[in-house]
């Protein structure tokens, strides 16, 4: 069984839930007289992006760029991104994505949608590894902060698996054996 996998819990269904209600007042408060674009990374975004953006009671726009830094836990350090790029030009852009790690995938995104002519881009992430990070890129938007453990669920997948969990959790280490 899937579950079976799962070492412990991290952050529950509930707490998800108050996270991205929390976010969603923030950012329509933030965005009142805006109408912000919401670019979510793919495939990580998706549950937490879905969940976030029902929770904005401004008018907005949405689009996705898929994005790969990883391989299995560890990440590559070389940032690709595939597909058309949406287009920015004057818009006031909210990267969403699952987890701020070493930080190479906001920074790589955050300047490319500038140099695109994007007005603003700030950027809206679930979790938050402070102890990974690499280069010096913060979120604006912040929904938990996780310690430098590796995390499955709500998006988050371990070799493309366990995104489909309805919270975040650590994976038994013979997971990583199989
Ligand atoms: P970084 O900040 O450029 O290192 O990359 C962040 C991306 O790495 C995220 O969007 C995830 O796809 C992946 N990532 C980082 N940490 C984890 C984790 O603990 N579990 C699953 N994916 C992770
Ligand atoms: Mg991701």
């Amino acid at each position: 069984m899937l579950y079976d996998d799962i070492e412990k819990v991290c952050v529950s269904e509930e707490e998800i839930s108050k996270i991205t209600t929390k976010l969603g007042k923030q950012i329509s408060a933030d965005y009142k007289d805006k109408c912000p674009l919401f670019i979510g990374l793919l495939k990580g975004c998706i549950p937490f992006m879905t969940d976030l953006v029902k929770k904005i009671d401004v008018n907005c726009t949405l689009d996705y760029l898929r994005v790969k830094s990883y391989e299995g836990s560890s990440s590559t350090g070389i940032v690709q991104y595939f597909g058309l790029f949406p287009e920015v030009k004057d818009k006031d852009v909210i990267i969403v994505d699952d987890i701020l790690d070493t930080g190479r995938t906001i920074k790589v995104m955050t300047e490319k949608i500038l140099e695109e002519g994007a007005k603003s881009v700030k950027v809206c992430v679930l979790l938050d590894k402070p102890e990974g990070r690499v280069v010096n890129v913060e979120a604006d938007y912040v929904g938990g902060i996780v310690p430098n453990e590796f995390v499955v669920g709500y998006g988050l997948d371990y070799n493309e698996k366990y995104r489909n969990i309805p919270y975040i959790g650590v994976l038994k280490k013979e997971v990583y054996s199989k």
